[in-house]
């Protein structure tokens, strides 16, 4: 099989190229590099199963020219960065929406076996009930990446029905491990390093979520593609993530012990009763009993995925 994964040379998608290449799939690698890094695949550039092509899809005969004779497509490509909404809302729009439908009209010409999508926890919102099912509902985002995540979701759910299209949805939690360029535990990092004796923590610190480490995710994710195949349905969605949580003051204290330091903790108290900005959600959960139920489980909880990537990210993993 031939796959295409947008995004490729990013944190999450280069690790998914990995798991294919290791696996004996044929890859090819859409990517504009805007926040990816060839470096993260030079294992595979060479290699006779490889293909990278660059592009930014934001140009439809880009996407047009990327899904031509592949067999199945990862969309991963995006701009992850939440905290940006509030600053550049048509870059994240650009982002997530207007590729995804440059992909859709791309693929409804072809015969693609199916679409798996990257989407997130964010378009739960505040969920009210915690951990938070595939089926909850209303979805209501409270940042402009969960609003944009979740248009991207609602498209790919009309085009499979108005098209023959089959495509899978999975909601990530928050996502960590080697080669990640954003997120708490690689900022704490960044900062330590400018100041030893100091943290900034934004918001309170009390922010508690569910982290998932990079090996896990991208394992779920093609297993679960194959388990979506061979059910032959046309749409599903699964949450990924792991069954318990970690509190933002924990990671800021795993992250200092890791780097032998014992920083002060200064907390900027944040917006809106201590998110670290506008729209963080403050708790979140994700319920992933469906995932489990076709035989898939995560190996590391949120604690274990933090120090691993801490390790990781310091160089001595
Ligand atoms: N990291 C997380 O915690 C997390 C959580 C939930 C969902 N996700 C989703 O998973 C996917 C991968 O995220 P990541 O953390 O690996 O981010 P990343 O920034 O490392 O990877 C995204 C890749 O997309 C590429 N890209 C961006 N715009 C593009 C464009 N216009 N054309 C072509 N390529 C483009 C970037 O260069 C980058 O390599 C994204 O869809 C993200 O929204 C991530």
């Amino acid at each position: 099989m031939k796959v295409l994964v947008t995004g490729g040379a990013g944190f999450i998608g280069s690790h998914l190229v990995d798991h294919l290449m290791e696996e004996g799939y044929e890859v090819r690698v859409l990517d504009d590099l805007s926040a990816g890094s060839l470096e993260n695949l030079k294992q595979w550039i060479d290699h006779e199963r490889f293909e990278f092509m660059l592009g930014d899809m934001r140009r439809r005969d880009v996407c047009e020219k990327a899904v031509r004779g592949v067999d199945a497509v990862f969309h991963l490509a995006a701009n992850p960065e939440v905290r940006i909404g509030a600053q550049t809302p048509e870059l994240l729009y650009e982002t997530n929406v207007l590729i995804t439908y440059n992909l859709l009209e791309a693929i409804r010409k072809e015969d693609i076996k199916a679409l798996a999508f990257t989407s997130s926890s964010t378009v739960y919102g505040e969920a009210k009930t915690i951990p938070t099912p595939e089926d909850y509902g209303p979805l209501k985002p409270i940042s402009v990446y969960g609003g944009a995540k979740l248009a991207a979701e609602a498209l790919i759910a009309g085009y499979v029905h108005t098209f023959d299209i089959k495509a899978v949805v999975f909601r990530l939690a928050n996502i960590i491990g080697k080669r990640s360029n954003h997120g708490v535990i690689y900022d704490f990092i960044n900062k330590l390093k400018a100041n030893p004796h100091r943290l900034e923590i934004l918001g309170d610190g009390t922010q508690k979520k569910s982290y998932l480490h990079v090996s896990d995710t991208v394992k779920a994710m093609l297993y679960l593609f194959k388990e979506f195949l061979k059910e032959g349905k046309i749409y599903d969605a699964y949450n990924i993530g792991s069954e318990d949580w970690i509190t933002v003051t924990e990671i800021a204290e795993i992250v200092s012990r890791e780097m032998g330091l014992n920083p002060e903790f200064y907390f900027t108290g944040g917006v809106d009763g201590g998110r670290g900005w506008k729209g963080d959600v403050k708790i979140m959960l994700l319920n992933i009993e469906k995932a489990k139920a076709k035989g898939w489980k995560p190996k590391m909880n949120s604690k274990e995925a933090v120090e691993k990537t801490v390790r990781e990210l310091l160089g001595k993993e």
